[in-house]
């Protein structure tokens, strides 16, 4: 059985990563794995879908969905043409003003699990298969005000640039996703303690169907980095060229300015 397996497919680029890969592949696919806490909205999504879809709703923040989820694949055996790996969260403030169990739950969600999940689905992927890990255009640069979250993409970006060039020989591709704002539920959670002190970022807000679709194409292209919209490839080929020190204190400026 061919499947495609998604992360976070309840809301924002998760589920709409489904949405798209379900009028994309007219063939080859025979269901999806949809993962994320919210039941009800996987149901809501599976509804929708001109493919077959499993829900398995988990924690991925708790080992022991993971042990969950290894078990289904070693009774079902399927191949996997391809790991979406969406679920993730920040949170925004000071590292000393926030909650300290809501920062490590990112490292366990953003980084463990994303690791975990790679980790045990990659024993059934063929040849030719391919992975998208939704990194961050935070990962390019450490953030004041975001430092956790922008700590755990710069990992996930390092992680999957790395495992892309090891898995060359299996010819199965790694795509970080790393998206500038987009509008999803991220924000509401992200800012759940008060709005960010980079409200200018929301200049920058794109719509999720936009940077999926380009995350798509840019894996199909087998390309090891997807990066929507002009501003946030500057904003790239800026952290590359100018030494980090001056970065984090133009930084320091704005969020003076803000
Ligand atoms: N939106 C942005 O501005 C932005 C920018 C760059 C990168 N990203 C990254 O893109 C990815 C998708 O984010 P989004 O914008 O689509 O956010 P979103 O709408 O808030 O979706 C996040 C998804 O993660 C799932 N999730 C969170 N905690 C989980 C847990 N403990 N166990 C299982 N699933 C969990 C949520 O499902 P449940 O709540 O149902 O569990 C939800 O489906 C994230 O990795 C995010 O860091 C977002």
């Amino acid at each position: 059985m061919n499947i495609i397996i998604v992360t976070g497919a309840s809301s924002g680029m998760g589920r709409e990563t489904v949405r798209q890969l379900d009028k994309i592949y007219t063939t080859g696919i025979d269901e999806f794995w949809l993962i994320a806490r919210r039941r009800e909205r996987l149901e809501e999504l599976a509804a929708t879908l001109d493919h077959k879809a499993h829900i398995i709703d988990c924690d991925l923040s708790e080992e022991a969905s993971f042990e969950k989820i290894k078990l289904e694949l070693e009774m079902i055996k399927p191949d996997v043409k391809m790991l979406v790996n969406a679920s993730g969260y920040g949170i925004t403030g000071d590292f000393t003003e926030s909650d300290l169990n809501k920062q490590l739950g990112m490292i366990k969600v953003n980084c463990f699990a994303l690791t975990y999940m790679t980790g045990i689905v990659l024993p059934y992927m063929p040849n030719g298969a391919r992975i998208i890990q939704y990194a961050s255009s935070a990962a390019f640069l450490p953030q004041i005000g975001f430092s956790v979250y922008a700590a755990t993409k710069a990992y996930v970006l390092s992680f999957s640039e790395s495992l892309n060039s090891e898995l060359k020989d299996r010819k199965i591709t790694v795509t970080s996703v790393c998206p500038g704002p987009v509008d999803t539920e991220f924000f509401g959670i992200a800012e759940e303690n008060g709005s960010s002190d980079f409200a200018f970022k929301k200049f920058f807000m794109a719509e999720e169907d936009k940077v999926v679709k380009q995350a798509l194409l840019d894996s199909y292209h087998r390309k090891p980095v997807s990066v929507y919209s002009l501003p946030m490839k500057a904003f790239r080929y800026l952290s590359m060229q100018v030494p980090e020190e001056i970065m984090l204190k133009a930084m320091e400026k704005i969020k003076e300015w803000d």
